[in-house]
């Protein structure tokens, strides 16, 4: 099967009452983890790589894996980049071939964001790729923010409204609570912002920094309009709890396979618990 747009799955995802997980890849182990259990689970798939992620293994090599991985799928494949920062990077992803494209302009000011988001969003239209926007700040949980902070960095419902009718962008990510990483704490989301955002914007809404949130949270969530959930720190963990546990046990291993085996399999059971969670097994 071929890739398909962020649009597609979506638009499906919208109509099944479902979200579509947006997994983060940096390898092979990883890639192959996500595809085996998407395929496993008959689930449509939104494979992700962020800028550090196309630093780390190239571009020639993620897109390259994702093509392989895609030709030999079933079921409905998405390659998007996450957190792009650049209008040059979203134009290079562009030329290798992803499906779909996130601007995050989240860091300027709104006029500022919508007039970067809208010409990134112009050209990948005009190539029928789907883009991705983010409104309010999102950040990570190592970020030293107050509670009144907090407030001032979630999304506005008017503002959002006014940023996808200016942007045109086909899926938004709003800040409402999550952060990226670990959380120290349980995460609160803010799900009255986030209805207010629904009531007001047409496109899917998509929640970042979903890893550690408990799962009547997700339910929440999905239940007032967010189709795309990105996970990325759940995976990093299995994967590394895996690897420790494997040289713990035989400290005199060397064999790679013997090593990223055992945490390839941990990731799968992470990436299907968080597909069933969402809702998306079985909609392949
Ligand atoms: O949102 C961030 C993702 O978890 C990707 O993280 O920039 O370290 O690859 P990264
Ligand atoms: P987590 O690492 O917190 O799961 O966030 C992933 C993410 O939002 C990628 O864009
Ligand atoms: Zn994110």
């Amino acid at each position: 099967m071929s890739l398909v747009t962020l649009k597609e799955v979506l638009q499906e995802a919208e109509r099944g009452g479902y979200a579509v997980g947006a997994f983060n890849t940096n390898n092979m182990e990883i890639l192959q983890a996500i595809m085996e259990t998407a395929e496993e689970e008959r689930a449509p798939v939104i494979l992700q790589a962020s800028q550090g992620a196309i630093k780390y293994a190239g571009l020639p090599y993620i897109t390259a894996m994702v093509r392989a991985a895609a030709a030999a799928a079933t079921v409905p494949v998405v390659l998007h980049l996450d957190h792009g920062t650049s209008f040059e990077q979203a134009m290079l992803c562009l030329r290798h071939g992803f499906t779909s494209v996130m601007f995050d302009g989240s860091k300027y000011a709104l006029a500022d964001n919508i007039a970067q988001t809208q010409r990134v969003a112009e050209v990948a239209h005009a190539m029928g790729v789907s883009v991705e926007g983010e409104l309010g700040k999102i950040g990570g949980t190592e970020d030293d923010i107050s509670v009144d902070e907090r407030d001032a960095f979630f999304t506005d419902p008017a503002e959002a409204e006014q940023f996808v009718a200016a942007t045109g962008v086909d899926a938004l990510a709003v800040a409402i609570g999550t952060a990226h990483g670990p959380y120290k704490g349980e995460p609160s989301l803010d799900f009255d912002r986030l209805a207010a955002i629904r009531d007001r914007v047409q496109v899917p809404l998509v929640l970042h920094g979903a890893s550690g949130v408990p799962a009547e949270s997700i339910r929440r969530a999905i239940s007032l309009g967010v189709r795309k959930i990105n996970i990325d720190t759940d995976i990093r963990q299995a994967f590394a709890r895996a690897v420790k546990q494997v040289l713990q046990d035989s400290p005199a291993e060397y064999d790679p396979r013997k090593i990223l085996g055992p945490a390839k399999a941990a990731m799968k059971e992470v990436i299907r618990e968080k597909i069933r969670l969402f809702g998306s097994a079985g909609k392949a």
